[in-house]
């Protein structure tokens, strides 16, 4: 079985800022992972070395069969692998329903359009003509949801959705990603929400210092949110 994404030995920069230390990462097709550690660690990094926003300086990185040489933002969706990123960026002057399409630029077939984003969120059809910047924050995470779900990816990296949510939607969004992972996705949660992680997450990776220091099964016990919760603790 060909890995999703695999990230082997991979350093990464800000200018002469060296942020990632041989780290090395796999999903798998269908897989649900989470990516856990404290502020300033590297999480977002990952994502940004990815897309090309950091500097990939040694080491591979694979999507599916593609082998990601020169990152660029679309390079990663293109392959099927897109990023729900750390504070939306949902765009201001678009509406819901243009941040939504947004997503579709890509052009990869498959289940997800614009009424299925709805059926998912019926909140979005309600505010389908307002500015996607004048929703709640709860609801610009799910819009930031939709517009990735729209690419129709076999990957999605979620960094942090349910920061600064209210529990009752942090319980919703919980739902969400466990119905769209039963669809097939894969899902890279990064997370420091443990409960979260332990309801969403099969496989945890732990990151200290830029590099994964710890990995191993979730479950949703208290025993395995207290171990999470070690990885997490400032
Ligand atoms: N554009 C940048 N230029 C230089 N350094 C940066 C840049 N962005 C982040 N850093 C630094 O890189 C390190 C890793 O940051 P990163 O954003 O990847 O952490 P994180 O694990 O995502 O943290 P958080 O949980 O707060 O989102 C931090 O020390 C941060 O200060
Ligand atoms: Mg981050």
């Amino acid at each position: 079985m060909t890995a999703l994404l695999k990230l082997e030995n991979v350093n990464a920069f800000y200018g002469s800022a060296h942020i990632l230390h041989n780290l090395s990462l796999t999903v798998n097709p269908g897989e649900r992972v989470a990516l856990i550690g404290r502020n300033g660690v590297g999480k977002t990094t990952v994502v940004n070395t990815i897309l090309g926003l950091a500097a990939l300086k040694g080491g591979r990185i694979h999507l599916g069969d593609y082998a990601l040489q020169k990152p660029r933002p679309y390079i990663a969706a293109q392959q099927g692998v897109v990023v729900v990123p750390q504070g939306r960026r949902i765009v201001a002057n678009l509406t819901v329903e243009e941040n939504l399409i947004l997503g579709a630029a890509v052009g990869r077939k498959g289940h997800w359009n614009v009424p299925e984003v709805y059926k998912l969120f019926p909140i979005l059809q309600e505010r389908a003509h307002t500015p996607g910047t004048a929703l709640s924050g709860g609801q610009q995470q799910m819009l930031a949801v939709g517009r990735a779900l729209m690419a129709n990816p076999a990957l999605i990296l979620l960094d942090e959705p349910t920061e600064g949510l209210a529990p009752v939607i942090v319980d919703l969004l919980a739902r969400i990603f466990q119905q769209v992972a039963a669809q097939g996705t894969a899902l890279l949660l990064i997370e420091q929400n443990m409960s979260l992680v332990v309801r969403v997450a099969e496989r945890y990776c732990a990151m200290a210092k830029g590099a994964v220091v710890a990995h191993g099964p979730v479950e949703n016990t208290r025993e395995s949110l207290l171990n999470l919760e070690t990885h997490v603790m400032v």
